[in-house]
């Protein structure tokens, strides 16, 4: 083989093939991309045209501006009522670079991760670049989604080295309860694991939940970095700015790693992010509130429609439907659903082979009059089967 063994076995990204056959009708409805279909807020525009127009071109530091540095350990250290300085923050290029940096400072070869399945497919090709194991550790409808402190334990070996949470979840909308995440505590205190928990969507959180990250339980802040990102709080997928939070120790190994990797964020997108912190906090709630009006409005369809079933996600913007009874696998269902109605959703199996043959994922993060109409071709799609 020419070219690395792990770069070619990693699959196109099915999303993105979904993404280019909609783009193909003029009639098609995407249910198939989790970027927010809001815009960011004016003064977020307003602060990178400033930084443009000062000309501010110049390598700003590794780690992100200390203005952006201390105002999201600010923002954590109040939302989740757990004190961090700026040294415990690196900003990043979105969530995605903060989720593959921390595993970068963090994994040797051979290492097991304990990722909770269904899960978002990049964990898998991250850890899988960092020369680790992906232990996938499944969790079922029956159960909400949600992580058991039993099936970690069970997965446990003396390879393990960190848990992944995401909480709340794509692609089950599912949320970690306040108990698994003591639980779930106590066993990597006991076991010695270090714990990534992605918050990216801990602001889309639904029926007045607050949130609990695990890093604010005895013990954890000490063994946790929490990954976030500007691109589903603030609508701002397209500005690329995330965050890691966490022990200073495996920060600064991060800011080290990315001087070689991609040096520092842009300029002109930090000052939207600080801009995005100081004024649209408001706009975050009113985001979140049309994502549950959605959510309610698809959950009583669905409930509806024959051959499908779906738990009601407390969060993030997606539902896994249960397609079993339709007698379809999530390839063909969408695949046909696609062919016959031109309506764009997931397979399952793009978050985890084993249970994912019987499920699709549907995001709605598109506006509401796409969500009416998707929904009803796949009221007649599922009538014709
Ligand atoms: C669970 C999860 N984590 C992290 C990310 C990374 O997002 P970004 O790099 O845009 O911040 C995403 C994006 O879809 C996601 O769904």
């Amino acid at each position: 083989m020419k070219y690395s063994k792990i770069a070619e076995s990693m699959p196109a990204s099915p999303i993105r093939k979904m993404m280019v056959k909609a783009a193909q009708y003029n009639d098609s409805i995407s249910f198939a991309v989790g970027e927010p279909d809001f815009k960011p807020c004016e003064e977020v525009f307003e602060a990178a045209r400033l930084s443009l127009d000062a000309h501010e071109s110049e390598y700003s530091p590794g780690a992100g501006y200390d203005e952006l540095r201390i105002s999201y350990a600010n923002y954590l250290s109040e939302t989740i009522h757990t004190p961090y300085d700026m040294e415990n923050v690196i900003v990043t290029v979105g969530g995605m670079s903060a989720l593959f940096v921390g595993m970068m400072a963090l994994l040797n070869d051979g290492d097991e991760v304990l990722i909770s399945a269904p899960y978002f497919s990049n964990y898998n090709q991250m850890i899988a670049m960092c020369h680790a194991k992906a232990v996938p550790v499944d969790v079922y409808e029956e159960n909400n989604f949600v992580l058991t402190p039993e099936a970690i334990r069970e997965k446990i070996t003396d390879r393990t080295k960190l848990i992944v949470l995401n909480s709340p979840c794509n692609p089950t909308g599912g949320i970690i309860t306040k108990e698994a995440l003591a639980e779930i505590a106590q066993i990597a205190i006991e076991n010695d694991l270090f714990v990534m928990s992605d918050e990216v969507y801990r602001h889309i959180l639904f029926d007045g939940l607050e949130y609990t990250s695990i890093a604010s339980l005895p013990g954890m802040k000490e063994r946790t970095l929490i990954i976030d990102s500007c691109s589903k709080t603030f609508a701002m997928p397209g500005f690329r700015v995330g965050f890691a939070c966490g022990p200073t120790e495996w920060v600064t190994l991060m800011i080290k790693l990315v001087e070689g990797i991609y040096s520092a964020v842009p300029d002109a997108t930090q000052r939207a992010a600080i801009s995005a912190f100081k004024y649209s906090m408001n706009y975050c709630k009113e985001m979140r509130d049309e994502y549950e009006r959605r959510r309610d409005y698809i959950y009583e369809q669905i409930k509806g429609i024959k051959g499908l079933s779906c738990i009601k996600p407390s969060g993030a913007f997606y539902f896994y439907i249960n397609i079993k009874g339709t007698g379809l696998t999530a390839e063909e269902f969408s695949t046909r659903l696609f062919d016959e109605k031109h309506v764009a959703v997931v397979p399952g199996t793009n978050f985890g082979a084993s249970l994912g043959r019987s499920y699709i994922r549907i995001s709605y993060a598109t506006s509401m009059e796409n969500i009416k109409a998707g929904i009803s071709r796949i009221i007649e799609f599922c009538n014709s089967l």
